[in-house]
């Protein structure tokens, strides 16, 4: 069984990480101070009693209310600093980035304070750790995609350095089936296309990304399981999914860790990786992910070693910096646990 310390020093992508879901309370706190707000949270400890979920909906009343406090260019900036340098201390070499416009659009952040602070807080942080990123623009499918297409081509007039596109927020009622314009603008533009489905909603939610998206990865993906020609597809046309346990056990999509899928979609074959979703509200970022996983599901390092390598495999890095970090990997798993 590894130890979490070896965890740590096992090099890794993430792939599947909302930057508003690294606001930590503490942080909630000081911004909320630093722009003269006033939160609805008596303490650190009554904000902290909230973060027991129900569902996917409960957790993202809460994300959206706590955006209230990212205001400025630098407090966006301050943020993803924040999560490359966690994320470097955890082994992760490479992150690609979520963030949703919407949500910062409807609150009046102009589209402007929000990229320039990604752009500078990510900038600062490689400089710091030497950890990558690059930039995802997510669309809030609980909004119309006559908003995300408008979005899309704001993003684009501001030659906003993004890699691609996804879609988030709540799933079940807002199939793929009504974002395929801009999804066909994102492919017109070159962009890479991911979408977040099968999280609470079923297999049909990840056909439709497939198939009418025409996605490269699937966020979440886990109730694919319950669809065995969706498994045989998945796995022949290497597609990967982003598998976020510890989010999962929190939204209860999976009662416990022990109860999750991870174990069957490995052994099926599928690109599964590993990673945190919004880890400032589900117990841990992707090194502790990695050691539920282990602990829990009795995963040893040649299956943490593997689930590395697909992350690579599932990036949108240049094929020259994927030869190089599954060199690294190999490394780790070829030298003795510590
Ligand atoms: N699912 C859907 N939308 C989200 C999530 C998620 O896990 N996290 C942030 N927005
Ligand atoms: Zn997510």
């Amino acid at each position: 069984m590894s130890s979490p310390t070896d965890i740590t020093a096992l090099p890794k992508v993430e792939l599947h990480l909302h930057i508003e879901g690294t606001l930590e309370p503490e942080l909630i706190f000081e911004l909320a101070s630093r722009h003269g707000m006033e939160l609805p949270y008596a303490s650190l400890d009554d904000l902290r009693a909230r973060y027991a979920f129900e569902d996917l909906q409960s957790f993202l009343d809460l994300y959206y209310a706590n955006m209230a406090v990212l205001r400025t260019a630098d407090d966006f900036a301050r943020l993803t600093a924040a999560y490359l340098r966690r994320a470097a201390a955890g082994g992760v070499r490479h992150a690609e980035i979520f963030f949703d416009p919407q949500a910062h659009l409807v609150r009046g952040v102009p589209l402007a304070e929000v990229v320039e602070g990604l752009v500078e807080g990510a900038y600062a942080g490689t400089a710091e750790t030497g950890t990558t990123s690059a930039l995802i623009a997510c669309f809030l499918r609980d909004r119309s995609s006559e908003e995300a297409l408008e979005v899309l081509e704001q993003l684009v007039a501001m030659k906003a350095p993004i890699i691609g596109i996804g879609l988030d927020s709540a799933e079940v009622g807002h199939p793929a089936s009504e974002f395929t314009d801009v999804y066909a603008r994102a492919a017109e533009l070159g962009l890479h296309r991911v979408a977040h489905a099968g999280e609470e909603a079923g297999p049909d939610y990840v056909w439709e990304a497939l198939d009418l998206l025409g996605v490269q990865r699937v966020d979440h993906g886990v109730q694919s399981v319950r669809d065995h020609t969706l498994v045989q597809r998945l796995v022949v046309d290497r597609i990967p999914l982003t598998v976020c346990p510890l989010s999962n056990v929190r939204l209860r999509v999976f009662e416990s860790l022990a109860d999750h899928v991870l174990p069957q979609l490995l052994a099926a074959g599928v690109v599964t990786t590993i990673n945190s979703d919004d880890p400032a509200y589900f117990g841990g970022y992707v090194d502790d992910n990695y050691a539920a996983v282990a602990d829990q599901l009795g995963l040893d390092r040649a299956d943490l070693a593997r689930l590395a390598h697909h992350s690579v495999e599932a990036s949108f890095l240049p094929q020259g910096r994927k030869v190089a970090l599954d060199r690294e990997i190999d490394a780790w798993l070829g030298e003795p646990a510590s």
